[in-house]
């Protein structure tokens, strides 16, 4: 199953609009070996090239403690590692100013390019700024910056989501319940939203397209609360808690932006003895392990794919084009791989 849905994320990259790896992108490999006299020297100069790649790669993620984050570090280290490059991955336990002095300390260790997941959207131009003064062809990811900003540099990339799709997608797994999230049949959908950190443009976007979803349908929407849950579980599973003791039975749909603080949320929902499906909706974001078993027993409404993996190989391969010598031009330089909906239906698959 995990090979279906690998051919899918590939399909899907394969639609996004600048995706790198395109038929323009793949110029430094090919060059070598059209210099090769016979096939076998071909492949045997191409093996060489793919473990040498080598080269010193800093990755810098805005904090280890994120469960999400945690996936998409390890898929990077092991694919960067898998082709041959020395890799340091840092914590920048969710200080911009700690994450600004690691770019620095790479930079003068002369690292040959970055990885970087910001911890501020807000820092997004010093950041360009820093790696565009020390000449480093940088990857961003997961915070994504405006096209204005990263304009700035020609050898920078952002590879992520687009997080309005996500949100949109959590709409729909409402829409597609048989009451289309009105559980009391008030002719409303009363619902709390549990936030992420609001900084964030996936917290901004998943929170407004989820029931912008819902009310483009034609559903009648009531907001109970919205809270900052900074996409952690405890914190989800407080706010969710309060919530509960606070409107009862008035709750019919938790939204969370992302799985970490659906778990938590879950937790305070069977606590609280309300069933999901039956008389509370839950969604989530990520697709996490924790997601997707309690979307398969039935405890979850759904979730979405954020595509880690994808997301890490796009990126090394965005790394490989600017290394190769690729620029991007302003308004091209973000590479979205798509999310996709996870239901009991298809959840099999991810797993
Ligand atoms: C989101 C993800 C969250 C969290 C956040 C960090 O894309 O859904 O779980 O990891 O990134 O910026």
């Amino acid at each position: 199953m995990k090979k279906l849905l690998a051919l899918a994320v590939a399909g899907c990259m394969a639609l996004s609009l600048a995706a790198c790896g395109g038929s323009t992108a793949s110029s430094a490999p090919a060059a070598s070996s059209e210099a090769a006299s016979s096939a076998a020297e071909s492949a045997a100069e191409s093996v060489a090239e793919s473990t040498a790649a080598g080269g010193k790669i800093g990755v810098c993620i805005y904090k280890f403690d994120d469960a999400f984050m945690t996936t998409y570090r390890n898929a990077l280290q092991e694919i960067l590692e898998g082709k041959g490059y020395e890799v340091t991955v840092v914590d920048g336990n969710n200080d911009q100013n700690k994450q600004n002095e690691q770019i620095n300390t790479f930079i003068t260790q002369g690292v040959d390019a970055l990885i970087i997941n910001p911890v501020m959207t807000s820092a997004a131009d010093q950041i360009i700024s820093t790696v565009k003064d020390a000449d480093v062809p940088t990857v961003l990811i997961n915070r994504e910056p405006t096209a204005d900003q990263m304009s700035a540099y020609e050898k920078l990339v952002y590879v992520g989501c687009d997080a309005a799709q996500s949100g949109t997608m959590q709409g729909e797994l409402i829409l597609d319940t048989e009451n289309k999230g009105d559980i009391n049949g008030d002719g409303k959908v009363s619902y709390i939203m549990i936030q992420g950190d609001p900084e964030n443009i996936d917290a901004q976007l998943r929170t407004e397209y989820s029931v912008k979803a819902l009310t483009d349908a034609g559903v009648e929407v009531e907001q109970l609360d919205l809270q900052r849950g900074d996409w952690d579980r405890n914190k989800g599973q407080e706010i969710a808690q309060n919530d509960l003791a606070k409107f009862g039975d008035q709750i019919e749909v938790v939204f969370c932006n992302n799985d970490d603080m659906a778990i938590g949320a879950l937790q305070a929902i069977q606590a609280a003895g309300r069933t999901v499906n039956s008389d509370i909706y839950l969604v989530g974001v990520d697709a996490l392990d924790a997601a997707l078993n309690e979307v398969e027993a039935g405890n979850m409404t759904g979730t979405v794919l954020n595509d880690a993996k994808g997301q890490a190989s796009q990126a090394v391969e965005c790394m490989e084009e600017l290394l190769g010598g690729k620029t991007f031009a302003a308004g091209e330089q973000s590479v979205y791989v798509d999310y996709v909906k996870v239901t009991p239906d298809n959840v099999a698959e991810f797993k």
